[in-house]
């Protein structure tokens, strides 16, 4: 994974030496309209029209630069007129998104305050992803993202560095998502996790099967016992001595996602590697409040296994006991996100946190109710808003949902204290799921108050299958990454 080098200058954007110079046009009812007073560019200005250039988002051309010191000149639609730091950092991130085979970008955009540098800074560095690792040589190089971005505008490190550890935040994602289940398993999953907390001060527990059975790990046990790739439970810690405030993150990390017995037919089992997702976003995030040095302690869960169907594998029907001692009878061996993260939230519930956020690509039904760019958000009312509120400072689309009261009566069990799906329903299948996290939610204090808890059911928006937009290209999309760092921002001031 790279992170392009990041550079800000006060100069005119026309007077830096780079490959493409990056302008902005803005769509409004009088037609496109360049956003760059220099006169300079007025010809340019006049001849939007004549090019076909209308304004619109993702809309990306390129022209011959007769007048600044690149070769050419990339016009990038900004959309409508009133330009918001969102509507810039979606617009650099589009160009350099669609900019392949070039070095160095110069964006010329119109920032006024260091707020919508960062801005541009960070949706520059998040479009020029690529994961490459299984390509060969050949195929890369045209592939390749800007090695360098200069913005021009105010601010200067701080911004800098603030981009730099938000996109490398997101690419971490994306990067342990792309990886291929052949080579990301449990173990290895672990493994990266380690090397990668190690690298930023942290401390990573790794509890492998003996430990897991030890803890009465049931659920994390239960899911990976069909595989002969075993499960882990990763706990990454960040304490920084100013920290008055401590902060859970519980991750759902099933490496691969067969279904188990209860088999996907083969159509739902296609991407099923991005149901680590939840794991790597956890892990991420916490990685990169320690790089931001925030004043919050972070520990973050990372419930890892993978669900396959075998001779040793879990059955419908059989009764795990989660930690603490909770019984499950798992009906369906698919509803096996659940399972996992049962046992992380008690295990986070138990150092008594402040709050508890958990992340998961958790049912298909919050695809089917939310489509793929929002994020269901659901649990304590007070805590949800903080999170959707977090997300919409940074352009993240999170949407709360209910967990009406009707729903978790439909998890009776007949013989256990509760059942993983309720057979043959189909309504609300990510409000149900959200009604079983609930009951693993543990208490806090001496008149035992819950644990103030959010779950982000991100199994939508953590994939883009289609094609690009913004800094979103094909594939893992980072998503709730920059909205958990800013939470946590909230968290370490408040
Ligand atoms: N990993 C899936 C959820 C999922 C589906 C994520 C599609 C991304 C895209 C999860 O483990 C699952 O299979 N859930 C079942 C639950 C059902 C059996 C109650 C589902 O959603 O179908
Ligand atoms: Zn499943
Ligand atoms: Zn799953």
């Amino acid at each position: 994974m790279t992170v392009p080098t990041l550079l800000v200058t006060a100069e005119s954007a026309l007077t830096v030496e780079a490959d493409v110079l990056v302008l902005g046009v803005a769509k409004t009812e009088d037609g496109p309209r360049l956003l760059s007073d220099d006169p300079a560019l007025a010809e340019l200005a006049v001849l939007l029209p004549a090019i076909g250039v209308t304004g619109a988002q993702d809309e990306l051309r390129r022209v011959p630069a007769m007048v600044a010191a690149t070769e050419s000149i990339a016009l990038i639609g900004v959309g409508n007129a009133d330009v918001t730091a969102h509507d810039l950092r979606y617009a650099a991130g589009s160009a350099t998104r669609q900019l392949r085979g070039v070095e160095s970008i110069v964006f010329g955009l119109p920032t006024t305050t260091a707020e919508e540098t960062l801005a541009v800074l960070e949706g520059a560095a998040l479009g020029a992803y690529a994961f490459t690792a299984y390509r060969s040589a050949s195929l890369e190089s045209t592939k390749s993202p800007a090695t360098t971005v200069t913005v021009a505008g105010p601010g200067g490190e701080e911004q800098i560095e603030r981009a730099t550890i938000v996109a490398r935040a997101v690419h971490t994602v994306r990067d342990l998502v792309n990886t291929p289940p052949l080579d990301l398993y449990p173990e290895t999953l672990a493994a990266r996790a380690v090397a990668l907390g190690e690298s930023a001060g942290l401390s990573v527990d790794v509890l492998a099967e003996d430990e897991l059975r030890e803890g009465g790990f049931g659920g994390i046990l239960g899911v990976g016992m069909g595989s002969s790739r075993g499960p882990r439970l990763v706990k990454v810690s960040y304490s920084p001595p100013n920290a008055s405030r401590h902060l859970a993150l519980v991750g759902k990390g099933i490496t691969f996602d067969t279904g188990g017995l209860s088999l996907k037919p083969p159509a739902s089992m296609i991407g099923m590697k991005y149901d680590m997702t939840g794991a790597a976003t956890v892990l991420a995030v916490t990685l990169a409040a320690a790089q931001l040095r925030l004043d919050l302690r972070i520990t973050a869960w990372l419930c890892l296994a993978e669900n396959m169907p075998s001779g040793t594998a879990m059955r419908p029907g059989d009764v795990i006991r989660i930690r603490g001692g909770k019984t499950v009878e798992v009906l369906n061996t698919d509803a096996e996100g659940r399972l996992v993260m049962a046992d992380g939230l008690v295990a986070a519930s138990e150092e008594e946190p402040d709050a508890i956020i958990d992340v998961a690509t958790l049912t298909g039904a919050a695809l089917i109710a939310l489509g793929n760019r929002y994020v269901g958000t659901m649990g304590d009312t007070a805590l949800v808003e903080s999170v959707v509120d977090a997300g919409n400072r940074v352009g993240e689309t999170l949407w709360p949902m209910p967990i009406p009261s009707d729903v978790r009566p439909m998890l009776a069990s007949d013989i256990a204290d509760i059942a993983n799906i309720k057979p043959g329903n189909t309504a609300a299948g990510m409000l149900i799921a959200a009604a079983f996290l609930r009951d693993f939610i543990g208490t806090t204090g001496e008149e035992k108050r819950p644990i103030p808890w959010a779950h982000l059911d991100i199994a939508g928006p953590a994939n883009n299958g289609a094609a690009g937009w913004g800094f979103t290209g094909k594939g893992p999309t980072g998503v709730a990454v920059r909205a958990l760092i800013e939470l946590a921002e909230d968290l370490a001031h408040r």
